[in-house]
């Protein structure tokens, strides 16, 4: 089976054999950006509209650098999210972007499902560049090919997710891509940011850093999410340094080889020590922002073919 999905909406709906073709393609694709090696052809005659209604630095660029590396012409436009009004005028923008017959749709929106609810309106291809706390897709496909690229490997790996989980869609999109990869995940943080019911995902929880990270081979640090906290989730941001801020003492616990990650945007001092971001042995941060433009090229790729498939075939039937 290669990849047969038509959107990008989530990590949930794809099989693992579509992520290794996604990561096999992304990987082909790190290495000619490593090279200088373009690829006008694959999107010539396409448009991608970014439609980011919350505030955006790498996945932005990065999905604009992606598409303009594969040829396509790319908008992007400017949505301020104290302009929307949600529901109705969601779908009512969708239906005019519609009308200028866009072929690629980036979408990154504050509520949990609109992404989704948009999909369904329009005739293009939909990639979910962050929906609310509910997915991230391709932060964690661009997680997991600086993985596999660092360890050899996407299975059999003990990672740790730390810190803010429950308002985190990049924990979300992880939990299920390492998941569905045979991974084994632990989540620690303090139980005020732990997601009720999350062991039925098939993680192991903790509350203690030193025992959390214990022998694990991937430390993924998170951002504290305060835009999307309404009340004190924590004492102060000095005592989360102190007891989750990801420093060289707690990560004396992991594997001697075990590598950093964080998704950005990071706040040193209180999720993770500026010397271990900065730490060209263990961190891999800035990979995962260059496997970021990789993984977005190989999933409009993919999406593009199968767009100019369907596209065919209802010219057929016409
Ligand atoms: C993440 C996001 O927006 O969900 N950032 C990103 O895409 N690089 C994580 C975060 O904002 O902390």
């Amino acid at each position: 089976m290669t990849f047969r999905a038509n959107h990008l909406l989530g990590i949930e709906p794809l099989h693992p054999t579509e992520i290794t073709t996604l990561l096999d393609l992304a990987d082909s694709y790190a290495d000619h950006n490593r090279k200088g090696i373009a690829h006008r052809d694959v999107l010539v005659g396409m448009t991608q509209i970014n439609m980011f209604f919350e505030n955006s630095t790498r996945t932005q660029a990065s999905f604009e650098i992606a598409g303009k590396r594969l040829g396509a012409d790319v908008m992007n436009m400017g949505m301020q999210a104290s302009s929307i009004k949600k529901g109705e005028t969601l779908i009512d923008t969708a239906l005019t972007l519609n009308a200028m017959r866009p072929d690629l749709l980036v979408v990154r929106h504050p509520q949990s499902g609109a992404v989704d609810l948009l999909a369904q309106k329009v005739n293009c291809a939909v990639l979910n560049a962050g929906d609310g706390k509910h997915e991230h897709p391709t932060q964690a496909l661009l997680d997991a090919l600086t993985i596999r690229r660092a360890k050899g490997r996407l299975h059999r790996l003990s990672i740790a997710i730390c810190g803010d989980i429950s308002h985190s869609r990049v924990a979300r999109s992880n939990i299920m891509l390492l998941g569905k990869m045979e991974n084994r995940v632990r989540l620690i943080g303090p139980p005020t940011l732990m997601p009720s019911g999350i062991s039925e995902f098939g993680v192991e929880v903790f509350e203690d850093m030193a025992a959390g990270l214990k022998d694990v081979d991937v430390v993924m640090m998170l951002r504290l999410q305060k835009e999307r906290m309404d009340g004190g989730f924590i004492p102060s941001e000095r005592e989360y340094f102190h007891r989750y801020g990801l420093d060289a003492d707690k990560l004396s616990h992991a594997k001697p080889d075990a590598i950093v990650m964080h998704p950005g945007p990071m706040n040193r001092g209180v999720e993770i020590d500026g010397n271990i971001a900065d730490d060209i042995n263990r961190s891999v941060i800035q990979e995962q922002v260059e496997m970021g433009v990789a993984v977005r090229m190989a999933a409009m790729d993919l999406l593009a073919v199968n767009l100019r498939k369907k596209r065919g075939q209802e010219a057929i039937m016409a």
